[in-house]
This record gives structure tokens, sequence and C-alpha cells, in this order.
């Protein structure tokens, strides 16, 4: 398995174009199930969770065409209802072929994703929501059957103990999108992904009103078409290439991002001490030597997310005090700590909390992560250390930052992928 080694301190500038979102394309590629029309999507990210959801839709029946950040989705012949444990099981995002395929066919087999290194990951709302579209749900030998005889619209409340669910909202909208009646989800997710899905499920014909507010309505429809749709771009890519400009005290410029998708990491940013400017959507990163400490907890859209806990810790690290930083969504998220620590970090964890106590240096030593955010806290951990930093297991990294080592050369960092 590959590594990439990283030698610091770096010291970044230029700019970086940000790509399509990781977790808007995987449920937007999901939806293509709803359709046997042609489905054009651009602007998708190649990454290894992306083209793990073009080998499922494949083996759902399709034929998928990705090059180029362009996906053609046609349909040579019938749906098949059965997604393998062999897919689904590597990436959780796999499961949000559910809903589609229940409202296609009636009957969908699907592998219960298990849970990760974040937490226990359960999908109770996703079968809360889809039982309240009258469909019989059961369990077996590690899979969910569902089937209806017809889906059929309801009031449905979906939120959990940790909040709304992303991947509950975009499985049961997708369902509801071709129900008998009306469907209206309350606690539904607000996250950009969710109203990106919402977006392309209307550009296909479906009658969706509310996405991006927890009250979404959903009338049904009876058929759906094809689509040319375009990917909004990755906040939390843009936001993690902030935070590395932030911890390396770098002067940076980032574009193609949607700054008003990342307000709540900008408003954090503001009292750390780091200057972001907007400027008709390209965002210019000023940073200082000084990093205020700011304490943050992450919650749902438009909370502070979750997926940029690790990589603000990570510049917390280096701040000249303490802060708190807590994770309400994956109160367990905090494999990244350990691994800070042994790069001179001075972190502790206290239940959901993370106690940073900032350190004038971190220094760079062999790491590795079991999660996607967990390794991108120590690449921008990495690019702040005085030495050399070998992060390993740098598959994670593959599932979700498109061209990595490229971006951050292009930058000026010192990096490179070698064989572990
Ligand atoms: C999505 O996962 C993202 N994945 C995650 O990104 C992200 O961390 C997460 O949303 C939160 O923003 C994709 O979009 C593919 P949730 P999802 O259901 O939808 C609990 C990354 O690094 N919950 O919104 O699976 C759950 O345990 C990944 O890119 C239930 O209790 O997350 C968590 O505490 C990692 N029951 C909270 O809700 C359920 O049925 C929010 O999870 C479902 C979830």
């Amino acid at each position: 398995m590959d590594k990439l080694v990283i030698q610091g301190v770096a010291s970044l500038k230029g700019e970086v174009t940000i790509s399509g979102s990781k977790n808007a394309a995987l449920p937007i590629m999901a939806a293509t199930l709803l359709t046997s029309e042609d489905c054009v999507i651009r602007n998708v990210p190649m990454l290894r969770d992306t083209k793990t959801m073009v080998a499922l839709l494949k083996s759902l029946g399709k034929k998928v065409e990705f090059s180029k950040n362009k996906l053609t989705v046609t349909q040579p012949a019938a749906l098949k209802h059965i997604a393998d444990y062999k897919l689904v099981s590597t990436m959780r995002g796999s499961f949000c072929v559910l809903g589609p395929l229940l409202a296609k066919l009636q009957k969908a087999k699907v592998s219960l994703p298990g849970g990760c290194v974040i937490g226990i990951r359960p999908v109770d709302l996703h079968i809360k929501g889809l039982t309240a579209l009258n469909a019989m749900m059961n369990f077996d030998n590690g899979y969910v059957i569902a089937k209806t005889k017809g889906l059929k619209g309801a009031h449905i409340y979906l939120g959990g103990v940790f909040g709304s669910s992303v991947l509950a909202t975009a499985n049961v909208m997708m369902a509801a999108t071709l129900a008998r009646g009306t469907t209206v989800i309350e606690s539904a997710a607000c996250e950009p992904e969710v109203e990106d899905l919402a977006n392309m499920l209307i550009d296909m014909g479906a009658k969706i009103t509310g996405h991006g507010s927890p009250k979404i309505t959903i009338v049904g429809v009876k058929k759906l078409s094809g689509v040319n749709y375009k990917v909004i771009p990755d906040r939390i890519e843009a936001g993690t290439y902030v935070l590395a400009a932030a911890a390396t005290r770098s002067n940076i410029t980032i574009k193609g991002a949607n700054y008003t998708h990342l307000m709540s990491l900008m408003d954090k940013l503001e009292e750390a001490g780091i200057k972001v400017i907007n400027e008709k959507g390209i965002i210019h990163v000023k940073a200082r030597k000084v990093i205020k400490p700011v304490s943050v907890a992450t919650h749902p859209y438009p909370g502070f997310p979750t997926d940029l806990q690790a990589q603000f810790l990570a510049v917390m690290a280096l701040a000249g005090g303490i802060s708190v930083i807590t994770d309400r969504v994956y109160p367990d998220r905090f494999i990244h700590i350990a691994e800070l620590n042994r790069m001179g970090a001075n972190i502790r964890r206290e239940g959901t909390n993370a106690i940073a106590q900032g350190v004038k240096k971190l220094y760079g030593a062999p790491v590795m992560a079991s999660d996607l955010r967990a390794s991108a806290a120590l690449v921008i951990a990495g690019l702040a250390a005085e030495g050399t930093t070998e992060v390993h297991r740098i598959y994670h990294l593959e599932r979700g930052y498109e061209k990595l080592e490229e971006k951050l050369v292009a930058l000026g960092a010192n990096v490179w992928k070698e064989k572990a």
C-alpha cells in the first residue's frame, strides 16, 4: 500500500481548484436508478468512492462510462434488485441505492453497511422512513430485504438521537419521488448535498419543495426522465485546503468553491484570527503567525461539519492556548488524536470532547489513520510539522480527495507518494 511523504514545514502559495462534491455525487449517482432513460452527470470527482458506486450501478444492470469527471449512465437491460455485500460494505454511501431500487422495482435486497471507525452508524432512520412509505423491511443474513405493494406518501419525522441524517433523508426523498401521493419529511437533513440531490431529481421531473430546509415536501410522480446535471463543489475539500493554509500560516486562493456552504467554518476562522475574503466566488485565505484558540462543536448543517472536525483540530493543535472540540454528530470520531500527539500535539479526549493545548511546533512522524477525514488532518499536520511525515494507508485519502498530491504540489508543498 502507498504512503504519502510530506516534507515540512510547507509554505503554501498560489491557487487550488475545488473538485465536485463526493457526498453529493454518491446519492446523485444512485438516483439514476430511478429512471431507465440516459443520465449525464458532470463534475463527478474521480475517486475510489465514486468508482465503487460505478461498480455498484453496473452490478445492478446500468451501463456506466466515467471519464474526465463526466458520467454517462444508460440502461441496456432490466435492473437487478440485489446490492452485494462486497460493494456496500466498503462504502456506506452505497446504501442509498435502497430507496431508488424499492421505488423502481418494488423490491430491493441491499447489504447492511455495518459500522466503521467513526462510530456504529445505524440505519434505523432509513428503515423507519421507508417503512412509513408502505414498504415491508426485513433483515436476513446481513441484508435488508425491502418489498412494497406500491409506495404511498406519508408524513414522516426523520430526526434521530444525533439530529437529522443525510443519507436517510436522501433515501426517503428518492423513494418518495415515485410514491403515490404526498410525502412530508420533517427534521430532514439541510446539507447542501441533499439540496443538490433534490435539484437533480427536480430536473428529472420530480416535484420537491422545501429542500435545504428541515421540512421537505415531495409530491409523487409516475415517472422520472433522464437528466444532464452538474454536481456542486466539495465544501469539505475546500475547507480542508483552507485549514491547510491556516496551519501552515500561508496565503492561498481557492477557486470553484461555494463560500456560503462554508459559513460555519469561516466564522470560526475569523475567531481564530485567520482572514478569509470571498471575492466573487474566489476565496482568499490570509493566515496569521498566531492562531487564536477557538472551541467548536459539530452539528448538522448549517452547523460546523463533522467532516471538518479532525482538520480543525489539527489547526488548533498549533493555537496559542486551549480549545475544546466537540463532535455531536459522531461522538467517537477522534481516532486522529493519538496520531496528532505522536507528532508533538498535546490533545486529550474527555468523552465527546477533544481538549487541545496548543503547541509551538509539530514534528514529522510516521502516522496512520483509518478514516478519510482523520487522514486529511494528518496531512495538514504533516504540512505544518518540521521534518518528514509519512501518512500511511493513503487508501483512505484516495476515497475522498481528488488529485490531492498534485494539488498540494501545485501549492508549493513538498509531497510525494511512495510504496510503503
Ligand atoms: C453522511 O453520512 C456523509 N457520507 C458523511 O461523510 C458525513 O460525516 C455525515 O453524513 C454527517 O454529515 C455521505 O454523504 C456518503 P448521517 P451519513 O446519517 O448520511 C446517526 C465523509 O468523511 N444515524 O447524517 O451516513 C449517525 O450515527 C463521510 O465524507 C442514526 O442514528 O450520516 C450519526 O450520529 C463520513 N440512524 C448521525 O445520525 C440512522 O439511521 C448523522 O449521520 C442514520 C444515522
